[in-house]
């Protein structure tokens, strides 16, 4: 039987619709993500999922972003074996399936009480990996988190819901509770803070974006001195793009030809402390 959501709000509702992206990106020919996991979710929930409208370029940025999560997280396990993993945000993403971490890795999904309570009933147990029900931006929740191992840590879709001060705040209570880690999230300039206004899929979310934007990620490293950037992954030049369809892949190829055009896409940054 359909399981019916009880009574989001606005913001613990936008992880419906990256987890519909998710699971129409598992429905394509050649899917980014794969995550066969959020279609089953999908297929589970009573919800009006078409509402969303979304469009073929938006839920790849979507799947593609996570992808790159995906490959910082995996790289960092493959190196940390004792790591301590968190998603920030996670909404009711599968992402520790996707990664299916060693025993020996802790894994901690993070949201809204109401959020983790919705989870606990439609995303399967596992071992070792923990749910928190907290407001990220309370100082507390980190409390019961492991602090004395190496951590890797993602927030997707979560970074334009946080002011600038709450975001900065969050950083510096996980770098000061880790003794060294890496994380990933995607990131917003000010004009992909406007284009939600005007994008199709992205209109639901536009009116509860709190981030400013960053036009060039050293700002963050200026923000917060112990974040060191690894890469900024912007996916108008990633290799995935090739199997975008022609007019999708031709508009992110021209993009390509500068930073500042493909700043204007999708970025997921990649730092380490
Ligand atoms: C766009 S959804 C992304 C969900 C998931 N990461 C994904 O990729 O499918 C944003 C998520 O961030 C969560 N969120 C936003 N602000 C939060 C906060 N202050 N504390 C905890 N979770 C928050 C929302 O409840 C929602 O689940």
């Amino acid at each position: 039987m359909a399981i019916t959501l009880p009574t989001l709000t606005p913001v613990e509702d936008s992880l419906l619709l990256t987890l519909y992206c998710k699971a129409l990106d598992s429905r394509l020919p050649k899917p980014l993500l794969s995550d066969a996991m959020a279609d089953e979710i999908v297929r589970k929930l009573d919800y009006d999922f078409e509402q969303f409208k979304v469009n073929n370029n938006f839920l790849r940025n979507v799947a593609l972003r996570s992808k790159k999560m995906d490959e910082v997280a995996s790289a960092f396990i493959r190196h940390h074996p004792d790591a301590v993993g968190l998603d920030l945000g996670a909404g009711l993403d599968t992402r520790v399936f996707r990664l299916a971490p060693p025993a020996t890795v802790d894994w901690y999904d993070v949201d809204f009480p109401a959020v983790i309570d919705v989870r606990k009933r439609v995303v399967p147990d596992r071992e070792n990996v923990h749910v928190i029900g907290a407001d990220v931006t309370d100082p507390n929740w980190l409390n019961t988190v492991p602090s004395d191992r190496p951590a890797v840590i993602v927030a997707d879709g979560l970074m334009g819901f946080l002011t600038k001060d709450d975001f900065v705040s969050l950083l510096n209570r996980l770098i000061d509770h880790f003794p060294t880690g890496e994380m990933a999230f995607n990131s917003y300039t000010p004009f992909a803070v406007w284009a939600t206004t005007v994008v199709r899929g992205t209109k639901s979310v536009s009116g509860m974006l709190k981030f400013p934007g960053v036009d060039d990620p050293r700002e963050l490293e200026s923000w917060i001195p112990k974040l060191k950037l690894v890469r900024e992954i912007l996916l108008a030049r990633e290799p995935e793009i090739s199997d975008y369809p022609t007019a999708v892949r031709l508009a992110n190829r021209f993009m390509a030809t500068s930073v500042a055009l493909s700043r204007k896409g999708t970025i997921v940054l990649h730092f380490r402390f």
